[in-house]
């Protein structure tokens, strides 16, 4: 048998460029399958030995088979002979004897041809499984999804694949991603790209399709109590405390819907926004319990027109813009790490000078990190040189988790610097819920969309010395004392619904 296989394999290598066909297919043949025990043992997770496996191998495997043929052609023009005679030449009579279902060698060569088909098809299927694992989606093009793979890794979501929400379910979407990422190839090969990779991204799947297949809309979210800490500028980087109760739920009652009521199915809020950028709104409709919009016109902007294309309805993504690719902000980068004990709140100035050394230069990640550590070293050596000595470790931890931070959130390489990506999910510089919750879009009567400072959350403290400061009572020095009781009063109102 093993005699037959390699009679025909020499039968079939008539020439050189048969032979080289030969040699090509076999070995591509026999690494791929060498790569992929690797891969399924575990040993292998690289993403460009991906590409090689499932990509260059299958083709040089391919180029191998249609070699052999090509020889075939090739040396039957050349020697003038017949097929019949260049047959008789390779092939012995026993193998060429005709029976019923054919010649030995047409039998060969039939299931030579099903075992190829069947290996591409088992590869194809591999190559489709692979690219959309996370792995080859954040580094096979790895200067280019560098920052989108450093923020996903750290995110809720990083064991959530990223096809899960750019791709969705379907063969269309499948096909369209495709076509999309044969385009992405095309523009990273010969450096097309738009640096950063603008958002918002327009061809993303509607959120039904992809974050609703995980979180139920209508799940009871309640509220949450979120506290934020600011450290201020000064030596001993004084904490600030806003608490606030953020009313997520969608509330089922009129006038008591929370944030959430943006996705209850009978809320649908569309808008057309400047450039389709989704920062600057021309108007925003509200839908109207008899089926018709009600909208709000920015009176900042009714000289622009809008083109009828622009129009969005609005889903989780004009709120959840960063639900994964979080780039933080330096100032709240640093209070974080300071809050999580990762930096020593006990070093002088440190939020001053941990602000200070990730935000001064924009450079690549070597030099940055040089730059940092020479920064906050030169700060103490300075200012305070015997903590060099007694608080040498915490110096050098602050250090390397300041060169995380930066290495996290800035891309050099891709544009990508601070502030690049704004976050809509807050009110962060007027952006965000204030896009459109604020005074100047406005109804036909003159009226805004609701933007009371309780709508959305209780206030429990702003910037205050306390993390509770208004659940005490006033004091009536206190220049804010009206404010503070109106709080107050909210708070417990709202909470004893
Ligand atoms: C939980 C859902 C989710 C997952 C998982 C996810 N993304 Fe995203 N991605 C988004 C959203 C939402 C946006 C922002 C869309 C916008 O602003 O219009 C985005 C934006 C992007 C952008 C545009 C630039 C940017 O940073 O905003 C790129 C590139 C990208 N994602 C790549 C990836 C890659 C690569 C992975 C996997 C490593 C991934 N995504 C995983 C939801 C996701
Ligand atoms: C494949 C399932 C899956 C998809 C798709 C998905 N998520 Fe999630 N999401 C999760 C899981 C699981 C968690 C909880 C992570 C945890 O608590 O560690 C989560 C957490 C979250 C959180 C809470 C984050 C936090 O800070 O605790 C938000 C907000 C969120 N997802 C929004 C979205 C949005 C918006 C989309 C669509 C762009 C989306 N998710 C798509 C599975 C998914
Ligand atoms: C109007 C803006 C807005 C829209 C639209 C929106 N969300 Fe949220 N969502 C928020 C805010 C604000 C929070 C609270 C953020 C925080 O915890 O810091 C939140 C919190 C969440 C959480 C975390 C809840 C928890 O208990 O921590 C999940 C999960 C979530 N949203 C999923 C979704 C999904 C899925 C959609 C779309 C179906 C969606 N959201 C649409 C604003 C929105
Ligand atoms: C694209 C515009 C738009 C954006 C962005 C937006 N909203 Fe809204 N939101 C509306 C409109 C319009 C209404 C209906 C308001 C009204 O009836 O006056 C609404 C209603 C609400 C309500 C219910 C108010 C009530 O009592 O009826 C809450 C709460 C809310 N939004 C919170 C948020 C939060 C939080 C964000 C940011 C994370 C946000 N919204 C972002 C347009 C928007
Ligand atoms: C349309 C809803 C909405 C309105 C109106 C609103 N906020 Fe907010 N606010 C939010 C959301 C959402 C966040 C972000 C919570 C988070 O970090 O997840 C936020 C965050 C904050 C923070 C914390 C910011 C930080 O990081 O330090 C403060 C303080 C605050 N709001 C005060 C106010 C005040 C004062 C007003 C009235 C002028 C107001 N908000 C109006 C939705 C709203």
């Amino acid at each position: 048998m093993k005699q037959k296989y390699l009679n025909f394999i020499r039968g079939v290598s008539i020439n050189k460029t048969g032979k080289t066909g030969v040699v090509l297919a076999t070995s591509s043949f026999v690494a791929m399958i060498f790569l992929e025990l690797l891969r399924v043992a575990g040993v292998l997770t690289n993403a460009y030995i991906g590409l090689i496996t499932y990509l260059l191998l299958p083709t040089l495997f391919v180029i191998g088979l249609v070699f052999i043929p090509f020889g075939w052609m090739q040396y039957r023009r050349e020697s003038g002979k017949s097929t019949k005679e260049l047959l008789a030449k390779q092939f012995t009579d026993e193998e060429l004897e005709k029976n019923r279902i054919g010649s030995t060698l047409v039998r060969t060569v039939l299931i030579f041809t099903m075992a190829n088909v069947l290996f591409l098809s088992i590869a194809s299927m591999r190559m489709l499984s692979f690219m959309d694992e996370a792995e080859f989606c954040g580094t096979a093009c790895h200067s280019v999804m560098g920052p989108e793979w450093a923020t996903y890794q750290v995110s809720p979501h990083s064991r959530v694949a990223c096809v899960s929400c750019h791709v969705g379910e379907g063969v269309g979407a499948l096909i369209d991603s495709k076509l999309n990422g044969t385009w992405q190839m095309i523009s990273v090969t010969f450096d097309l790209l738009e640096r950063p990779i603008p958002t918002p991204v327009h061809q993303l799947r509607p959120a039904r399709e992809t974050c609703e297949k995980c979180h139920w809309p209508e799940k009871f979210y309640g509220s949450k109590i979120k506290s934020i800490v600011h450290y201020d500028s000064d030596e001993a980087s004084t904490p600030k405390y806003s608490t606030l109760v953020l009313k997520v739920d969608s509330g089922e009652e009129v006038g008591k819907a929370g944030i959430h009521w943006h996705i209850d199915k009978s809320n649908v809020v569309r808008y057309a926004s400047i450039e389709d950028e989704r920062e600057e709104m021309l108007w925003v409709e509200l839908k109207q319990e008899n089926g018709t919009f009600k909208r709000f016109t920015n009176r900042k902007h009714t000289d622009i027109k809008y083109e009828f294309d622009d129009e969005r309805t609005m889903d989780c993504v004009d709120c959840h813009n960063r639900a994964t690719h979080i780039y933080e902000n330096p100032k709240d980068a640093v209070d974080k790490r300071i809050r999580k004990g990762l930096i020593d709140k006990s070093l002088p100035f440190i939020k001053r000078e941990a602000y200070a050394a990730i935000t001064s230069s924009f450079t690549t990640p070597d030099v940055a990190n040089q730059i940092i550590q020479n920064r906050i070293i030169s700060f103490y050596r300075d200012n305070y040189p015997d903590l060099l000595g007694t608080k040498g470790a915490s110096i050098d931890k602050a250090i390397s988790i300041l060169q995380n931070v930066y290495n996290t959130n800035v891309h050099y390489g891709m544009n990508v610097d601070w502030g690049v990506y704004p976050n809509f999910l807050g009110h962060q510089n007027g952006g965000g819920c204030f896009r459109c919750h604020n005074i100047d879009l406005i109804d036909e009567a003159g009226t805004p969309i609701k933007n009371d400072c309780t709508m959305c959350h209780s206030i429990l403290a702003n910037d205050s010395p306390q993390p509770f400061t208004y659940l005490k009572d006033a004091t009536n020095e206190n220049r804010d004392s009206v404010m503070h009781e109106y709080l107050k009063d909210e708070f417990l109102e709202y909470s004893t619904q």
